[in-house]
């Protein structure tokens, strides 16, 4: 191999998510992207929320990568991202007003984009499957249930993009000539469907639809380019590269809790179909993990602490001092004790170089903690998880208790400041898990943070 084959080391990093999203990876990104040149996302859309604080400031990313704080920095939207452009130019302006300089943002000719109908289409399918829910209830063997989406069109979205023929991409948008056949043809295959749809009139609208199309098309010219050639130039010429995962492991629509997931790879897995950039230029693959569970919507979580008893008041007490309610959605988060069986599994599937653990702080104040660290199921216990909604509903975590720690961490600067009982929780993680936390976060400010 020749001295400039890119292939020659691995200077891209990526940060994933190892539970079932909102770890921090917003955070995190915002945190190492000085040492990179540019920060793209590859996966997911609107779903995501990401929050950066800075000096007591709060920013809540959505589509635009967590990168854009810094100058300098190119912030690029990849093609395995689903675009919505009004959420977007609301970001922008947003962004602006708050004197940031956007103008690192670069957009995917070949991102999707998430239609006004696919909003729609994804509103129609979940109070449908509620409805069969609230049709089947006390039907023990039925597992039907909504998926508890953002609604924000992303389902649907990749379902298009998948069916092909009437799938919008962001270079279709700047095509007067065949983007209104394109539009023509996803409304055909959607009328029957939505027709009896609150809105229905306005999504279904050839014209309107294709109006607003090609204004959004206009508004995003200036962003627009081929980001695969962009971004692998920009590995040649020696550049690092940080790739920022949108969900979490366990809402990847491959290696996630199916159903009770996303459309989207957002593992690593996701970066070259996601980006154009072979995964082998990713070397460093930072996992995000909060210090407990929390997942949003539906589906089986073996640890959560729900219910009136004592364990629903420890979730409770959680969700209180985490401020666990959505950035997209504001909906309460399910919370739990942490799942390790989950988390060394998506450590796995990612081939996660280190750990960044977050929201140690929120975990101050309990007189004891517990960890999952394996599965019991039919009498017999397992360290496999089990990305199946079926299965993994069946099962009963087995827990590992640790004393808790009633010092505030929050301004910790260091491992060693930390009390002793939470540096043995750390310690545990790190050899459960078998690699190193490289990260500690005890509070939402990027200065509330410990590498060492
Ligand atoms: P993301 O989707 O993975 O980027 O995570 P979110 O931004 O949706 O959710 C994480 C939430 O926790 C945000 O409100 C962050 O500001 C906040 N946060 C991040 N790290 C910490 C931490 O270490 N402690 C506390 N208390 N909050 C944190
Ligand atoms: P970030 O990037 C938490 C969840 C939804 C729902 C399921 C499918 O902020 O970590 P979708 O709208 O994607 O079809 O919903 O996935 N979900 C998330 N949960 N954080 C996210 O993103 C999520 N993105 C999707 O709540 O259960
Ligand atoms: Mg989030």
């Amino acid at each position: 191999m020749s001295e400039n084959h890119p292939n020659r080391g691995s200077p891209c990093s990526a940060v994933v998510g190892l539970q079932w999203g909102d770890e921090g990876k917003g955070k995190i990104v915002d945190l190492i992207a000085p040492e990179h040149d540019a920060v793209a996302r590859y996966n997911g859309g609107a779903n995501a929320g990401h929050s950066v604080v800075v000096k007591g400031q709060r920013f809540s990313l959505h589509l635009i990568p967590s990168g854009i704080l810094y100058p300098s920095k190119l912030a690029v939207i990849g093609n395995g991202v689903v675009l919505d452009p009004d959420k977007l130019q609301e970001e922008i302006d947003g962004l602006r007003s708050r004197g940031i300089d956007a103008s690192g943002l670069i957009v995917s000719s070949r991102a999707h984009v998430v239609m006004p109908y696919h909003k729609a289409e994804d509103a129609a399918r979940e109070d449908s499957l509620k409805n069969e829910r609230l049709a089947r209830e006390g039907d023990q063997t039925s597992a039907v249930s909504e998926i508890g989406t953002t609604r924000r069109g992303i389902g649907p979205a990749y379902a298009e993009k998948v069916q092909r023929a009437g799938a919008v991409r962001v270079g279709d948008l700047l095509d007067p000539a065949s983007l209104p056949e394109k539009i023509s043809i996803a409304i055909a295959t959607k009328r029957a469907a939505l027709a009896d749809q609150p809105g229905a009139a306005e999504v279904l609208d050839e014209a309107k639809v294709t109006q607003w199309a090609l204004r959004a098309g206009e508004a995003i010219r200036p962003l627009v380019q081929d980001t695969a050639y962009l971004l692998n130039n920009l590995v040649r010429a020696g550049k690092k590269i940080l790739f920022e995962s949108a969900n979490g492991t366990l809402l990847d629509v491959d290696h996630g809790t199916y159903p009770f997931v996303t459309g989207s790879s957002c593992s690593v897995g996701g970066i070259g179909p996601g980006t154009g950039v072979p995964v082998q230029r990713v070397g460093r693959v930072i996992g995000v993990m909060k210090a407990y569970s929390t997942r949003v919507g539906s589906g089986p979580m073996p640890t959560e602490l729900v219910g009136p008893g004592p364990d629903g008041q420890i979730g409770d007490r959680i969700r209180t001092r985490g401020r666990e309610f959505g950035t997209t959605t504001g909906r309460p988060r399910r919370v739990g004790w942490l799942d390790l069986v989950a988390v060394r599994y998506a450590a796995m599937i990612n081939g996660a170089t280190g750990l960044a653990l977050t929201m140690l702080d929120v975990l101050a104040g309990f007189d004891s903690v517990r960890v999952c660290t394996k599965y019991e199921s039919d009498g017999k216990q397992s360290d496999r998880f089990l990305p199946d909604s079926a299965t993994l509903s069946a099962v009963r975590p087995v827990y590992t208790e640790f004393q808790g720690f009633s010092e505030d961490v929050s301004a910790a600067k260091s491992r060693r400041e930390l009390p002793v009982q939470a540096r043995a929780y750390i310690e545990f993680i790190e050899q459960a898990v078998g690699i190193p936390v490289e990260i500690v976060s005890v509070g939402p400010d990027r200065a509330q943070t410990m590498t060492t």
